[in-house]
């Protein structure tokens, strides 16, 4: 375990922040986790739980006092909110700020991966942050996935949507594009490793899992996983502004999260390197495959409403859709 034991999590609430809080209580931290609504939260061991909205300077300072390490977790663009580039990268640069006046001695981000052409607007802004962060005097360590692959990821339920719902799969040009999506527990190993890794000044890593799939191969993959064919019919013609239209009647995932997602895998999301993973003397284990089967697995225990939900649909999709010739 690192030197820096008192560790404040944000975004605590979010698909993430759930997974990593366990985590980093087993193995050993102090935990300090925040939310704009303690009301949603339950009483958990090891963790102290703080309102805390990043948007306000008094919140970020009651937030950091005492705290080592910073695990920032939080984006701001859920329900197409007008300018939240401009809020992210400010609520950045405070944080940096702050957190210095604090004694922070470390700071994890986790980001997105920069494409080779121009990168959408949210994703430029997930740069920036990164970029404003390590800018700051606290050392800064930015960690860049694709997709992250687990039940209750935004990412993964726009995928999932599309390859469940379908009933002939549309292949516009993006489905072209290729990335190396994460699983979420190889994504939580590389954010508590973040903690023990030697950083003498800012830093950024790509963190890919082990494969490189195309869009097209994500959504064969989900739908053959739940015994569906779907034949891809491609339509090189609809462009992805257009294309991200119909993701309003395919997903349920938050509309403008969706389109933007859509809009950021307009060429290839590759990793610039994978040395992250020998950093930290790790290797990714779940392959794209068995990270679908398990975040779908994860669906049927889920008995949220989003949950119950997802199970009628399936009953629904099985009976009338095509299927794997056996
Ligand atoms: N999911 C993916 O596939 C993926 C891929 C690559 C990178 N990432 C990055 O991973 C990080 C976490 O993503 P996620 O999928 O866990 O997100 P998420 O499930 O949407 O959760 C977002 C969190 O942000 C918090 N939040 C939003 N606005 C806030 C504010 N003004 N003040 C304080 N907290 C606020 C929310 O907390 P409350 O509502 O409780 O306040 C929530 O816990 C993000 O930086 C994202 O860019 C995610």
């Amino acid at each position: 375990m690192s030197e820096l034991r008192k560790v404040l999590v944000t975004g605590a609430t979010g698909f993430v922040g759930k997974a990593l809080i366990p985590a980093l209580v087993a193995h050993g931290y102090e935990i300090r986790a925040t939310t704009r609504d303690l009301a949603r939260t339950t009483p958990t061991r090891g963790v102290e739980w703080i309102a805390c909205d990043v948007t306000k300077r008094a919140d970020l300072k009651r937030a950091l006092e005492g705290i080592d390490a910073i695990f920032f977790l939080v984006h701001a663009m859920g329900g197409g909110a007008r300018n939240y580039a401009a809020t992210e990268r400010r609520v950045a640069a405070e944080l940096a700020e702050v957190a210095a006046r604090a004694g922070v001695k470390r700071i994890v981000y986790l980001g997105g991966v920069a494409p080779a052409s121009a990168p959408s607007e949210h994703l430029q802004s997930r740069l920036d942050v990164g970029e404003a962060l390590r800018s700051g005097s606290v050392p800064a360590i930015e960690l860049r996935a694709s997709m992250i692959i687990g039940n209750g990821s935004a990412s993964w339920q726009i995928v999932r949507d599309l390859a469940m719902r379908l009933p002939a799969m549309l292949l516009p040009s993006w489905t072209a594009s290729r990335t190396c999506p994460i699983a979420l527990e190889d994504a939580v190993v590389a954010l508590v490793r973040a903690l023990d890794i030697p950083l003498q000044s800012s830093a950024w890593y790509d963190i890919p899992g082990p494969d490189t799939v195309s869009g097209r191969q994500i959504l064969s993959t989900i739908a053959a996983l739940r015994g569906r064919r779907v034949p891809g019919v491609a339509v090189p013609f609809l462009s992805v502004s257009l294309s991200s239209w119909w993701l309003k009647l395919v997903t349920r995932a938050d509309f403008s999260l969706a389109r933007e997602l859509v809009l950021g895998f307009k060429g290839d999301l590759l990793p610039e390197s994978d040395r992250y993973w020998s950093e930290i003397d790790y290797a990714p284990k779940w392959s794209f495959e068995d990270a679908a089967r398990k975040a779908l697995a994860d669906e049927s225990l889920d008995f949220t409403v989003r949950g119950v939900a997802g199970k009628i649909e399936e009953v629904v999709v099985h009976l009338v859709s095509p299927k794997l010739r056996p």
